[in-house]
């Protein structure tokens, strides 16, 4: 089917210049399957975009956490998509679940995030995911593809768009989704897509999972048919990353 697996490494708020620099070296002298095999984008905080672009190996490539909805100008405190092409930062995640629920980001909102840095060129790893609460009232479903329309509603080219299945319960808990639970979400997913975008988008967007992935437990996720892959938080700071990274090719007998 041709959906090259992706590991993104979400680093979020933290490191200092010399903890950045070390995770990096890391990264560089790792022995890891090629590009052809695996994608992999790492997402510093945006001070450390150009130090971590200037290091890092080139079959590596950078994301920034987060950009502004439209056009920079008068937004204190804000950092614009263009600004991120003018430092040829390729990609951005847009919709996490720590925005959407602690800066109240709304759907509509996010969905107009990806509009706009897609428009100026920038590849978006778009983020996804219910909360525990709605997890047991049994609307995983609904909410996701809910999440999925406020910006499909918005986008017409999937091309550049990897979807992000990150349950709000599963990050940074330890509790992560077995792989039946993370493989129904992401049939469900796909299925949406299929229904909504069409067939081929649902062929070819990656459906990445996210929340608790670690080195132990990230072969078995990635064996789920409709894993494509995954956006790792607190795992990304550590050099089990890398076995996150190998888990590629569990898929290569595809
Ligand atoms: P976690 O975070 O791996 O620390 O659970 C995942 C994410 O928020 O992207």
């Amino acid at each position: 089917m041709g959906r090259k697996f992706f590991v993104g490494g979400n680093w979020k708020c933290n490191g200092t210049g010399e903890e950045v620099k070390k995770i990096v070296s890391t990264l560089n002298e790792s022995e890891v399957p090629s590009e052809d095999v695996v994608e992999v984008v790492v997402s510093p905080p945006f001070v450390f975009l150009p130090l971590v672009k200037s290091l890092l190996r080139s079959d590596f490539h950078v994301a920034a956490q987060n950009c502004w909805v439209r056009k920079g100008g008068a937004f204190t405190g804000e950092i614009s998509a263009e600004m991120l092409v003018n430092l040829s930062i390729p990609w951005v995640i847009l919709g996490h679940s720590e925005r959407r629920a602690l800066l109240s980001e709304s759907s509509e909102f996010v969905g107009d995030k990806v509009a706009y840095a897609l428009s100026q060129g920038i590849k978006v790893i778009a983020c996804v995911g219910e909360t525990l609460e709605q997890r047991e009232s049994g609307s995983t479903v609904a909410v996701v593809a809910a999440q999925t329309k406020a910006i499909a509603d918005k986008v017409s080219n999937w091309d550049n768009i990897v979807l992000a299945y990150e349950p709000v319960w599963a990050i940074g808990t330890g509790k992560v989704a077995s792989p039946a639970q993370a493989q129904e979400v992401h049939c469900e997913l796909r299925k949406w897509l299929h229904n909504n975008a069409g067939a081929e988008v649902a062929a070819s967007t990656r459906i990445i999972y996210g929340g608790s992935v670690n080195g132990a437990n990230c072969k078995e996720l990635a064996a789920q048919p409709d894993v494509d892959g995954f956006l790792v938080g607190g795992a990304s700071l550590k050099p089990e990353f890398i076995d996150i990274i190998k888990s590629a090719t569990v898929k290569k007998n595809d």
